[in-house]
């Protein structure tokens, strides 16, 4: 276990986040809700285990992954940090995404605005894993966020398979991103040819199981996730069930007339200031991660 406390250099370098909100990452509310509800959900049927990140960046997942934690159970993150990558390609890509803003200490800081403690911390190319430190089955939830190479990805699944126990959850990020074509290829690829089973879609993880998926979707049908503001679909991907969910569109906020003709009226450069303090204030008010992942 790591040293709980920062150095006054450490926290001064680093202030302390008031809210989970104020941590750069990528891990938005829908998957937060569903990270919750299963881990909630996991608790209260007995199942218990520990709980395995790969690649936590700035500690946004990890915290809350933390707040899970039950007697006895242990959280343990593997991620680069300051390290170099093993291969250029993973180096390409820590450069272009998180290198400028990614520092292990930054990482303990943030964890440690909202934990006593810090988790079982590996700072190191995930790969290492796969020496058998996660002892077999002992994990009942591991999220994969780390590199989006298909090589990669198609270790790390390997490894949370290995790690997870006969009621665990495996949540991949950026299956279906643009940019990611390398972790469509390795989740689809352990679908059909490595037994995991679907579970959950979101627009940003796919959830899955080498246990009972089933279950897991009745799990995740407890809940009135429309009263929450999302949609609910159900689709059967080669005779599989899987649910989705997603957010639910608002309509559009229509320009409200005095507003629009304030904006008519006014003259160009008066017009331009509104239109900036406007957008701010829009901007202020929206979810803004950093950019990469
Ligand atoms: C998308 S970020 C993780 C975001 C985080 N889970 C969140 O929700 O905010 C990906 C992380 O994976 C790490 N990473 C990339 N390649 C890695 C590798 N081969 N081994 C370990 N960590 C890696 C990066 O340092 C980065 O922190």
């Amino acid at each position: 276990m790591e040293a709980a406390v920062p150095t006054i250099e450490t926290a001064a370098a680093h202030p302390a986040p008031l809210n989970r909100d104020d941590i750069p990452g990528w891990f938005f509310r829908l998957d937060r809700a569903a990270f919750a509800h299963l881990l909630c959900a996991q608790s209260a049927a007995g199942v218990t285990g520990d709980i395995l990140e790969l690649g936590s960046y700035l500690g946004r997942s990890a915290v809350l992954l933390g707040d899970h934690l039950r007697p006895g159970e242990r959280l343990t993150v593997c991620d680069l940090f300051d390290s170099d990558a093993g291969d250029a390609d993973n180096a390409a890509e820590m450069a272009m995404s998180y290198r400028k803003t990614l520092t292990r200490s930054a990482f303990e800081a943030n964890y440690l605005a909202f934990h006593t403690e810090l988790p079982e911390i590996v700072q190191a190319p995930t790969s290492v894993l796969a020496d058998g430190r996660i002892p077999a089955g002992s994990c009942r939830f591991v999220h994969v966020d780390a590199s989006h190479l298909y090589e990669h990805v198609a270790g790390d699944i390997a490894v949370a398979r290995a790690a997870l126990g006969e009621h665990g959850l495996v949540a991949l990020d950026d299956y279906r991103s643009e940019h990611t074509p390398g972790v469509s290829a390795a989740v689809w690829e352990a679908v059909f040819t490595g037994g995991l089973r679907p579970v959950l879609l979101t627009p940003m993880k796919f959830y899955g199981t080498w246990g009972d998926a089933a279950a897991a979707r009745e799990v995740l049908l407890g809940r009135d996730w429309r009263a929450d503001g999302y949609t609910v679909d159900e689709d059967t991907i080669a005779g599989t069930r899987v649910l989705r969910l997603n957010y639910q569109v608002k309509a559009p906020v229509q320009q409200s007339t005095p507003r629009r003709l304030a904006l008519e009226l006014l003259p160009p450069v008066a017009t331009r200031a509104t239109r900036r303090v406007l957008r701010t204030l829009r901007e202020r008010r929206a979810v803004r991660p950093v950019q990469g992942a």
